[in-house]
């Protein structure tokens, strides 16, 4: 295990599919962090699938679930935070992580993220829409938040989870020796 310099949370943003919970996993178990799903946590507190949620209340009711998720994070250190891909749409959502996270937006390109979301139903945004022009546009509508959310930004096109997880912990750590000097 790789020992950790920072204390902050590590938050992960990004359009779906592009493997905040991958990445997630990976930070948690090889440098020993806690880990929270912002979805896990709405699943858990409404005790219903998110499909599900957004069928019968809707998706404004699912983003208030999530605002509240978030606001209960507040305390958590040495956390990494997969957020949902909308997340970052609201701004107080962005204000709340910025308090305790360094924010990292991970990326991919619309063809990689429909390789790996086709075959999922679980996410209401994309039902009905699985293909590349929709995920383009959608990407697109979204990347000023994203952007002017994230601390930076990491590719994951054709990465290794290794190097993905490599390249978060080395600019982290970076900016601890910087703050330092
Ligand atoms: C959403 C992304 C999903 C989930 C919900 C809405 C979005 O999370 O929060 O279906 O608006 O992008 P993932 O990004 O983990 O798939």
């Amino acid at each position: 295990m790789t020992e950790l310099l920072f204390q902050d949370n590590i938050a992960l943003i990004g359009f779906m599919g592009v493997g905040k919970s991958t990445v997630s996993h990976y930070l948690r178990d090889q440098y020993s962090m806690d880990e929270v799903e912002t979805d896990a946590m709405i699943v858990e507190s409404e005790n219903m699938a998110i499909r599900d949620i957004f069928e019968k209340y809707g998706e404004p009711y699912f983003r208030d679930c999530e605002a509240r998720a978030i606001l209960k994070l507040l305390d958590c250190r040495r956390t990494v935070i997969s957020c949902g891909g909308g997340a970052v749409m609201r701004r107080e959502n962005v204000e709340n992580l910025k308090k305790s996270s360094r924010i990292v937006l991970l990326a991919a390109e619309p063809e990689t993220i429909l390789n790996r979301v086709r075959h999922s139903d679980s996410r209401p945004i994309l039902n009905g829409h699985m293909n590349v022009e929709y995920i383009a546009e959608l990407m697109e509508k979204r990347r000023t938040a994203y952007e002017a959310a994230a601390d930076w930004m990491v590719s994951t096109d054709g990465k290794r989870v290794e190097e993905i997880c490599e390249e978060i912990v080395q600019k982290l750590n970076g900016m601890v020796r910087e703050k330092e000097t």
